[in-house]
């Protein structure tokens, strides 16, 4: 096999001495390969974010859910989010026990608040409606409120989720109403979350909405803990030189200086709280697929591979850079680089991976890798065009490769499926 173009995983050994052609050969394209030491070293990383002890990295599991990635998250002793009853499960599974479970709840139905409920879970609401909807379930109980503290930050206006422009958190306007209902209900808040927004690779908008967080924390008395959110960012374009990494010691640096102030004014050293998601989890993973056609159309050439958007999604619904590397199972040379067009096997036009990318010129066969695909890649999959999601590979940090989720298979596909005849 020749590497073409292989400098990103090559600096950080990702496979460990397995070649992405032979893993391809042996468990299917396209598939899910996942670096076990990386995931735990951006684990460690986000726990050593400050030196304020009472701090809790929250996982957002929504970035990569499967099993085994959560059972290794239990092991490096982080806490965890969850969006839903689902997560809420998988992550029982995977070890967490309730305490560590942090559900931050967005227009849910009452059974899923008693999911929660029933489970000892801590749940955060998102709107007096369903702070109303809670009290009546649990008079009496804990509760946690996420609040949009109107700074909102994000790669893409659909993930940017605080601000004048979202769905998501209880606006301080509503103030009085909020505490009215605690009052009537008398419920707890024992804590008071936000999330600004995903993706961003400078400090200063996150730091803006921890004050305004704080502000809002302020007018509780005894609260345990403030969660931050998640969006650190990672960066996408690690093939272009420029490229730079959020500096986290210098946001963890500013955040502690902010986590002693305010627990000095508070009289108490409550629990600070942060949700990564993306940052745990997508530089762990790289997405292979394979070069199934070549082509020209128009002015227009284009590699057509297997990583649809039904595996991959983020290109297609917000523009999203992902780096290609190319593996090669053949000897034959690629002389020249070249603009090419990269896309999947689903029926639509918009099915694209990277356009215009400069590639080495690609052939049938080859592999490509994309990189930091660990996070929203499997979990945001479908079988659209009834197609099988891949498998997950985890190399584990002693070299050894063992799959963690099957491919689909056919009978998959149609199990639910309810026959007329
Ligand atoms: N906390 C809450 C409440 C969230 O909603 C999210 C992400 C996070 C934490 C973690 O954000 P992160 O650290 O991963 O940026 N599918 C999109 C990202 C959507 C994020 C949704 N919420 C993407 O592929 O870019």
């Amino acid at each position: 096999m020749q590497k073409l173009v292989s400098k990103v995983t090559d600096n950080v050994n990702f496979y460990m001495g397995h070649s992405p052609v032979e893993l391809i050969e042996k468990y299917g394209s396209p598939l899910y390969v996942y670096n076990e030491k990386i995931l735990r070293e951006k684990m460690r990383d986000m726990k050593n974010l400050v030196s304020y002890e009472n701090f809790a990295v929250n996982y957002s599991a929504k970035a990569n859910s499967s099993l085994a990635i959560l059972e290794i998250a239990s092991e490096e002793d982080l806490n965890i989010d969850a969006m839903s009853p689902g997560e809420i499960f998988a992550e029982l599974k995977a070890g967490f026990s309730p305490e560590k479970i942090f559900y931050i709840s967005n227009n849910v139905s009452k059974e899923e608040m008693q999911y929660a409920i029933d489970h000892n879970i801590t749940l955060s609401i998102d709107s007096i409606s369903q702070l109303e909807q809670f009290g009546q379930l649990n008079p009496g109980g804990k509760v946690a409120a996420r609040f949009n503290g109107g700074v909102g930050a994000g790669h893409h206006e659909k993930v940017i989720t605080a601000g004048k422009n979202t769905k998501f958190g209880i606006d301080p306007d509503e103030m009085d109403l909020f505490k009215t209902i605690l009052k009537k209900y008398d419920l707890q808040l024992v804590g008071i979350n936000q999330h600004i927004g995903s993706l961003f690779m400078k400090p200063d908008k996150y730091i803006d909405g921890v004050y305004a967080i704080l502000e809002i924390a302020k007018q509780f008395e005894n609260l345990e803990f403030i969660d931050l959110g998640g969006g650190f960012g990672i960066p996408y374009n690690k093939l272009d030189d420029t490229y730079k990494s959020l500096d986290i010691k210098d946001l963890g640096k500013k955040l502690d200086e902010i986590f002693e102030n305010f627990a000095k004014e508070y009289g108490k050293r409550l629990k600070f709280k942060v949700e990564p998601g993306r940052y745990i989890a997508a530089e762990c993973g790289v997405l292979l697929g394979t070069v199934h056609a070549i082509k020209n159309n128009g002015n227009q050439k284009y590699a057509g591979t297997d990583i649809g958007f039904n595996v991959l999604a983020r290109p297609v619904m917000y523009d999203s850079h992902h780096d290609i590397e190319v593996y090669r199972p053949s000897n034959e040379k690629s002389e020249k680089t070249e603009p090419i067009t990269v896309v999947g096997n689903i029926c639509e036009t918009g099915d694209i991976i990277a356009k215009n990318r400069i590639l080495p010129t690609l052939k049938e066969g080859d592999i490509i890798g994309i990189l930091d695909a660990g996070a929203y890649g499997h979990v945001m999959s479908s079988n659209y065009n009834n197609r099988l999601r891949p498998a997950e590979i985890l190399i584990r940090e002693n070299g050894e490769a063992v799959m963690i989720r099957k491919r689909d298979s056919l009978e998959d596909i149609v199990k639910n499926f309810i026959s007329l005849k």
